[in-house]
């Protein structure tokens, strides 16, 4: 393979997230390199070999565990290290415990390669976003975080399966915090054109009800948590597909996590909202026009992590 065709992601912490992750990445074939690092040298070493030896089934790559140095010449370093929601716990009781963990990490990974993203995934990934945004100084579309990607298709999946189409027919986006005061946009909801409730008279299915499937949505986590104890794969796969916009320039718009500046009225925190995302990272940010309760839901978001990032020793 050309040296000038090298493409690398470096997963950073290797649990559930960043495993699913990395085997995520390794099967979409879209880099030549991939590392994984972790505060557990073992353990990264056996992600990298479980993964290598599935070699002779996928496209040519590289696999292995490496140091935290070896991410500065990333395309893409993704996030991933620190603990993750215990049963009954939400993702912002994480914060001080997944921001120490940040801390210790960037000193020892930065600089980036130029033009380099920072992809964080790490709970709350919102004021984890912002904190890796003020630590490191890189621009603000260079650090972008998981955000509501997942919890938007969460969305998608739960109206295809109660309007009976297939979920990448269906517009539909979840903006502001990735937890619990995130907002289901149902105002643009819609599936060819058609917003979702004239679909379903048009399908012959019953009109759905807005508050439940929201609440599915929000409660997602939780549900699969009480159940198998953590989240990965859907997470993995909503890594994976920023990743693939990026590294492709796709101009894909993606409910990514990042900087809010002035849209709605909001600034100073970094949030979720459907952004166009290319090879710069989060190019442009789409202040989409929102129903008056939509927008009063997004600024209790924007209250309720800024409280949090406050507490934060930026
Ligand atoms: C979830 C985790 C990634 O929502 O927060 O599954």
């Amino acid at each position: 393979m050309p040296v000038n065709d090298k493409r690398k992601i470096a997963v950073v912490g290797v649990g559930a997230v960043g495993s699913a992750t990395a085997y995520a990445v390794m099967m979409s074939g879209l880099v030549s390199e991939l590392v994984l690092v972790d505060i557990n040298r073992e353990r990264a070493e056996g992600e990298a070999m479980d993964l290598a030896h599935g070699a002779s089934f996928i496209k040519p790559i590289r696999i292995y565990a490496g140091e935290y140095e070896d991410c500065r010449d990333a395309d893409i370093v993704v996030f991933c290290a620190g603990v993750n929601q215990k049963p009954g716990e939400t993702r912002l009781d994480l914060v001080q415990r997944n921001y120490a963990v940040l801390k210790d990490v960037l000193v020892r990974l930065m600089p980036l390669e130029e033009n380099g993203v920072f992809l964080m995934v790490t709970n709350p990934v919102d004021i984890l976003t912002y904190a890796a945004l003020r630590l490191t100084n890189l621009p603000p579309n260079r650090v972008i975080g998981s955000g509501t990607v997942l919890d938007s298709s969460r969305f998608r999946y739960l109206l295809s399966q109660y309007c009976q189409v297939e979920p990448r027919n269906i517009h539909a986006y979840v903006v502001g915090e990735h937890g619990d005061t995130e907002v289901p946009l149902w105002s643009l909801a819609n599936i060819a054109g058609m917003p979702v409730q004239e679909f379903c008279c048009w399908r012959g299915v019953p009109c759905l009800n807005p508050d439940e499937i929201t609440r599915r949505v929000r409660e997602a986590a939780y549900e699969v948590i009480a159940r198998k104890g953590a989240t990965c794969y859907a997470i993995g796969l909503a890594v994976k597909r920023i990743c693939e916009s990026i590294l492709r320039d796709e101009n894909s718009i993606l409910t990514v996590s990042g900087l809010v500046d002035g849209e709605y009225g909001i600034t100073g925190v970094c949030l979720s909202l459907p952004s166009i995302v290319n090879r710069t990272g989060r190019a442009r940010v789409l202040a989409v026009p929102l129903a008056p309760q939509e927008e009063e839901a997004l600024h209790h978001s924007a209250r309720t992590l800024k409280s949090i990032t406050s507490q934060l020793d930026l």
